[in-house]
Order: C-alpha cells, then sequence, then structure tokens
C-alpha cells in the first residue's frame, strides 16, 4: 500500500522545486522522483592541510588512497557527478573528525573551527542547490561555540552544528556533550531550532590506554564508534539534557548507534536506575527516541535493520546519508533505491523527512 500523504507531500515539494537545480535525468513521475532528488546528510570533506588524517580509518575496499584523497579534497567536481550520476540532489557536508575537538588549547581549536567553517561556505557558494553544511566547533568555551554556529548559519547557511562526542583539554579532563557546560550550546540550537548532528570519533588519550593493550583493532567502525555515541546519547538522556531541552534534536548516524535496535532493555533498565539512583531522565529511553532523536542510514546498508527501527522509533525519524567517502555513495545510494518499501516510504526516507527536519522547503 502507497503512503498517500507521503506521496503528496513529495509531490508538493517537487512543484516548488526547493533547490532550483539542473536537469538531473528525464522527468520523473511522482512516485519515483525521489529516486532523482535524494538528499543526504552524513558526508565528509577534509581541509588541505588536514588530508593525511583521513587516513587514519581505512577506506572502503577497492579504493585506492589517490583517489579517497581526492574524494575528500574536492567540494565540487567530483561529487557533483557522483551525485547526478546517483540521483542525489543535495547534499549536507561536515570536516571529517575530530578537527577542533581534537585540539587541546582553546584559542587553536576556535579558531581551526572558524577555518573550516569559512573553507566549506566559500567552497558551496557556487552551488548552493547542491550543497550544504553542517557548523564545525570548538566545544571548549560553549558560549564562544554557539556563537560561531549562529555566525556559520547566519553567513552560509548551515544546516545546524555537527558534533564528535567530546573536547579534548588535556589527558585527564574529557568533557562529553552530557556536561551541563555545554547547556547553552543547547540553547542556542533550541533558539535556532536548528538539529545537531552527533558523530563518533577515536577514543581520548586516557581511554586509549583501555583500547590499545585489548582491542586495537576495534577502535573506529568496526564497533569503538557505536560505543563511543551510544554512551554519550545515553549519557544525554541519563542525565537530563532533553529534559532540560525538550525540543533538542539529535541526529546520530550508523542506524542510531546500536540504541534504537535495543530499546525494550535500555527502557527497563534505565527504569530501574531511575528509582534506584535517581536518575534525572523523566522518561523512557524510547520516549526521546520518539521526540528527540532522528537516525541516518550511514554506512548501515540493512534491510531488516531498517524494517525493524521503522517499527520502533517510526519511519519519520530516519533520513537517507551515506558517510561518503568513507562509504561509496554508490553502495548507499543503489541499496535504497533497492529496497523492497512502497515509494512514498522511500520518498520520506529519501527526501521528505530531511526536507522537514532541515526546513529546506521553507
Ligand atoms: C532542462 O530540460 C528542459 C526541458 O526538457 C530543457 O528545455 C532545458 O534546456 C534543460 N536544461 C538543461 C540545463 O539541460
Ligand atoms: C595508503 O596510505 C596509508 C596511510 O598513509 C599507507 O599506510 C598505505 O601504505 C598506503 N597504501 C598505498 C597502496 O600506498
Ligand atoms: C565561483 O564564482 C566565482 C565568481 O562568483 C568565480 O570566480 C569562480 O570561478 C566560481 N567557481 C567555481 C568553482 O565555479
Ligand atoms: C592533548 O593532550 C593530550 C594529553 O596531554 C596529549 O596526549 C595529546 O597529544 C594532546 N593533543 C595535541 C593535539 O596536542
Ligand atoms: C591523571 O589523573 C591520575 C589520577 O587521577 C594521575 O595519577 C595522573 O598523574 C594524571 N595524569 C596527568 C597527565 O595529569
Ligand atoms: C535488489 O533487490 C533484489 C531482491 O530484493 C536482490 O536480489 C538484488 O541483489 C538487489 N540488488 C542490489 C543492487 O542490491
Amino acid at each position: 500500500m502507497q503512503n498517500t500523504f507521503a506521496l503528496l507531500f513529495i509531490a508538493a515539494a517537487c512543484g516548488v522545486a526547493a533547490f532550483p537545480s539542473q536537469n538531473h535525468s528525464s522527468t520523473p513521475d511522482a512516485a519515483d522522483v525521489w529516486k532523482h532528488k535524494k538528499i543526504s546528510l552524513e558526508e565528509a570533506f577534509v581541509l588541505p592541510e588536514l588530508v593525511e588524517h583521513v587516513f587514519s580509518f581505512p577506506q572502503p575496499i577497492g579504493v585506492s588512497n589517490e583517489t579517497f584523497r581526492a574524494q575528500f579534497l574536492d567540494i565540487g567536481p567530483i561529487r557533483l557527478q557522483q551525485m547526478d550520476d546517483l540521483g542525489i540532489d543535495y547534499m549536507i557536508l561536515s570536516h571529517t573528525a575530530p578537527l577542533a575537538q581534537g585540539v587541546n588549547e582553546s584559542d587553536a581549536a576556535e579558531a581551526l573551527a572558524t577555518r573550516a567553517n569559512d573553507y566549506l561556505g566559500e567552497n558551496i557558494k557556487n552551488n548552493t542547490d547542491r550543497l550544504g553544511g553542517f557548523a564545525m566547533l570548538s566545544l571548549h568555551d560553549p558560549m564562544q561555540a554557539a556563537n560561531e554556529l549562529e555566525r556559520a548559519v547566519s553567513n552560509y547557511g548551515f544546516h545546524g552544528a555537527f558534533m564528535y562526542t567530546y573536547q579534548d583539554y588535556s589527558f585527564n579532563e574529557t568533557y562529553y556533550l552530557s556536561d551541563p557546560r555545554y547547556d547553552p550550546l543547547w540553547q542556542r540550537l533550541v533558539d535556532l531550532d536548528l538539529p545537531v548532528y552527533i558523530h563518533p570519533r577515536g577514543p581520548g588519550p586516557r581511554q586509549m590506554l583501555d583500547y590499545l593493550p585489548s582491542t586495537p583493532d576495534l577502535i573506529g567502525g568496526g564497533y569503538q564508534f557505536s560505543n563511543d555515541v551510544g554512551l554519550t546519547l545515553m549519557k544525554m538522556i541519563a542525565y537530563g539534557v532533553f529534559d532540560r531541552f525538550p525540543s533538542l534534536k539529535v541526529i546520530s548516524g550508523h542506524m542510531g548507534e546500536h540504541l534504537p535496535s535495543d530499546l525494550f532493555r535500555l527502557d527497563a533498565q534505565v527504569d530501574r536506575l531511575r528509582s534506584a539512583l535517581n536518575l534525572p531522565a523523566l522518561h523512557d529511553v524510547s520516549y526521546y527516541f520518539q521526540n528527540n532523536f532522528y537516525e541516518t542510514t550511514s554506512g548501515d546498508f540493512a534491510d531488516d535493520l531498517l524494517n525493524f527501527h521503522i517499527q520502533q522509533i517510526g519511519i519519520e525519524r530516519i533520513l537517507f546519508s551515506v558517510d561518503y567517502p568513507y562509504e561509496n555513495l554508490a553502495d548507499g545510494t543503489k541499496w535504497l533505491d533497492n529496497l523492497t518499501l512502497p515509494d512514498g516510504e522511500k520518498a520520506q526516507i529519501a527526501r521528505g523527512n530531511a526536507l522537514k527536519l532541515l526546513k529546506l522547503d521553507g
């Protein structure tokens, strides 16, 4: 059964193009127009002076070092050509990890985030119908971060903030996003009605002492990334960030970093801890997933998991993304194109949910 509402929504969104873009391919009909108009929002670039950092984690099998490097550096022709070929209408870029959040000194960290925002903003200027950005931030001073977010949004039309799970300060100081020191930043996001995309990064210097002796190979996408974001999101929930900021919107990639796969147990255990330890969280974990969270499909092109998450958190909270160049753009788009879901539902994941969340059709 087609989702009639979604079809109407997409047809309407098409009539009034969100982005006056060039012709992609033959005029599609309403049922599969999404195939040519996908929006993706976890896609990376790198500043030229940091390009060797992209080799911190391995590239997709079959992609040479030269291609990988070129794909990261490119904010123009290589990306746009693939987007045309694969039916991606609009892509939102962010800088690969950890950028300013990996810099101990606040002045240097703040300068680096500003440089990345200016660099991205200048490089997408000629293609704002196809490319957008998320603001990169230093989290040393939350008020400075809030101001930099607002500057990047007003100068370059960025769509929200992109954050890694913690800020480097020193060996023994690691403040995760659950720390109340970040409240001014959440307040600004709420005031601007913009989301924050929370992305994994490698372990900090102190956590590295635990990983290195036993599990060096699982640092990164092999497991540590999901552990990193999953724990950060659970800390934000448990310690009341979403009770203080009930309209804060968080996007996480990689299909929610395992959490929406296990809400039964998370609800049961957190309920128990709430009463035993007076955890500040007012609601079940599921509640926050159904009110504050969005997930993307980045790097997790798994049919059964997608169907399960549609049941668990609702299709309106699931958005398409690939995680390019760490993943092949073609793998993610062809997976979505080929999914056995009604066109109306694929349209929501491919485009409709992003238009609403990021207010792109406004
Ligand atoms: C787009 O398609 C229209 C109608 O087919 C055509 O008139 C126009 O020249 C095309 N524009 C470009 C840039 O190809
Ligand atoms: C690719 O780059 C990595 C990291 O710099 C290096 O270890 C590896 O040997 C390179 N591979 C090739 C084929 O040059
Ligand atoms: C972007 O536009 C400027 C002028 O507005 C032009 O000088 C520059 O070559 C353009 N860059 C690209 C990549 O099209
Ligand atoms: C930041 O400080 C930690 C701990 O003192 C150190 O291990 C790390 O190398 C420093 N990072 C940078 C980029 O200097
Ligand atoms: C970190 O803290 C531990 C104890 O809490 C202390 O033994 C150690 O010296 C500290 N390390 C640094 C680099 O300050
Ligand atoms: C598309 O889906 C069909 C069945 O659902 C499967 O047999 C086929 O391998 C898929 N193709 C791709 C490119 O994923």
